[in-house]
């Protein structure tokens, strides 16, 4: 059983990348929107960073390069291409910006924010500093650069655990989501201190609705994202980042499966799983859904809209980034 990822359709010619992946009707007007995008990106020498939230067209049309923010950071960092354009959130472009400080980053729609993002600024970190001096912080990467600067090391949801267990402390702060946090601390003998944010499309997921999918198909499989809440989580059969749950579906290869996170995740593993039926609910995030491929095409006709992160703020965030993937 082959728990490899498929290839990258980008290395297949634009009209046959989207066959299976999107309704033919809109392939029609998706397609020459793609051949633009090669085009640009040959001209600008850029590359097409997709988190695995975006939508068929841009995953399996557009990306050059995709993954879970951790993969987005690592290959953020690697990338020789000139221009980095993120298709994804406002704070993955920052992450981007961080560790590529002398390449442009372009995100298309600059209202692409994040739920946890916004719940926290650098000041609240300092003022966490006060009342538990000596605690070291972890901050999960959905925040702005300015929190990451006030932070000793970053985490994603793929690494959190190793991340708090490589400080070799008995208490951490771990900001600022609660419900990863909660995830970390249930599997953990160190003390986690949390903030109170939290993702507004993870924790929108109930346990009485997974209970009803359970009672209504005895043998389906439940895959959840740590941003859900705890009971949410304890219902599950496995919890991962988004990239690890696409791993565990190419492993397990389920007949059914609820993937309890953001809608397109199901859309586009489900290209690659034809055995594999994926049943809903599913919830959408209205900042990811900014990214269309329309903006992608704009965003390299003018090199807008650049991230730009004060070179003292970059340089404190990415020491906090850098500890984060020398750990991982
Ligand atoms: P991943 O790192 O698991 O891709 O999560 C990013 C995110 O925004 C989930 O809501
Ligand atoms: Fe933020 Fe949640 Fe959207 Fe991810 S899904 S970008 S955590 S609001």
């Amino acid at each position: 059983m082959s728990t490899t990822a498929p290839p990258l359709r980008t290395a297949l010619p634009v009209h046959t990348r989207l066959e299976g992946a999107v309704p033919d009707v809109e392939r029609a007007v998706i397609e020459p929107i793609l051949d633009d995008l090669e085009r640009l990106k040959r001209e600008r020498n850029a590359v097409i960073l997709a988190h695995n939230y975006m939508t068929p067209d841009i995953f399996h049309g557009a990306a050059d390069l995709r993954g879970d923010s951790l993969e987005l950071a690592r290959l953020a960092a690697e990338t020789t291409a000139d221009v980095i354009v993120m298709a994804g959130v406002h704070f993955m472009a920052e992450t981007a910006k961080i560790l590529s400080p002398d390449k442009t980053v372009l995100i298309p729609d600059q209202r692409a924010g994040c739920s946890l993002a916004e719940s926290i600024t650098g000041a609240d970190v300092r003022a966490l500093r006060e009342r538990h001096p000596g605690v070291p912080v972890v901050t999960y990467v959905n925040t702005s650069a300015e929190v990451k600067a006030e932070s000793d090391i970053t985490c994603t949801s793929s690494n959190a655990l190793r991340i708090v267990e490589s400080l070799g402390t008995d208490r951490v702060l771990f900001l600022p989501d609660r419900y990863l946090a909660d995830w970390v601390a249930s599997q953990t003998d160190v003390e986690v201190i949390a903030w109170d944010g939290a993702c507004e499309v993870h924790e929108r997921f109930t346990a009485a609705e997974l209970d009803d999918l359970r009672a209504a198909d005895p043998g389906v499989s439940i895959i959840a994202h740590p941003e859900c809440p705890p009971d949410v989580l304890g219902a599950a059969d496995y919890v991962g980042s988004t990239s690890q749950m696409t791993a565990w579906v190419r492993e397990h290869r389920p007949d059914r499966v609820v993937m309890v996170t953001e809608c397109s995740m199901a859309d586009n593993v489900a290209q690659e799983s034809p055995d594999t039926d994926f049943v809903r609910p599913c919830n959408m995030c209205p900042h990811m859904k900014r990214i269309t491929v329309q903006n992608l095409r704009t965003a390299l006709e003018t090199m807008q809209h650049p991230i730009d992160v004060p070179a003292d703020v970059a340089a404190r965030a990415r020491s906090a980034v850098q500890a984060m993937l020398d750990a991982s």
